[in-house]
């Protein structure tokens, strides 16, 4: 199994290449790699924290139930997911992801 290569886009525009693999959590990846504030609920869809905007090369299916709502309320566009509810596969592999969240 190989390695997914992602581009993560910080709020200043910055680049950054993480490494991850198929089957791991989005939000986890991007906490372990660029930030501690990313993912402070653990993954339970009430903080936001992981808000990212995904490549629009990225298929994944679209955010429902309790995602879809805090995504709402959070104004997020159509690019928008939470990193918590999305698994790496390897479709993800060279795409990028922009960090969404302020503080
Ligand atoms: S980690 Fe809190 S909503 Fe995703």
């Amino acid at each position: 199994m190989r390695d997914i290569t992602l581009t993560v886009v910080d709020h200043e525009g910055g680049e950054r290449e993480v490494t991850a693999a198929a089957g791991d959590v989005l939000m986890h990846v991007l906490r372990d790699n660029i930030s501690v504030e990313i993912g402070i609920c653990g993954g339970e869809i009430s903080c936001g924290s992981c808000l990212v905007g995904l490549d629009p090369r990225w298929a994944v299916p679209g955010a429902h139930g309790e995602e879809a709502e805090l995504l709402a309320v959070l104004g997020a566009g159509e690019q928008a997911r939470l990193g918590c509810q999305i698994v790496l596969d390897d479709s993800a592999h060279r795409l990028q992801v922009t960090l969404l969240h302020e503080d």
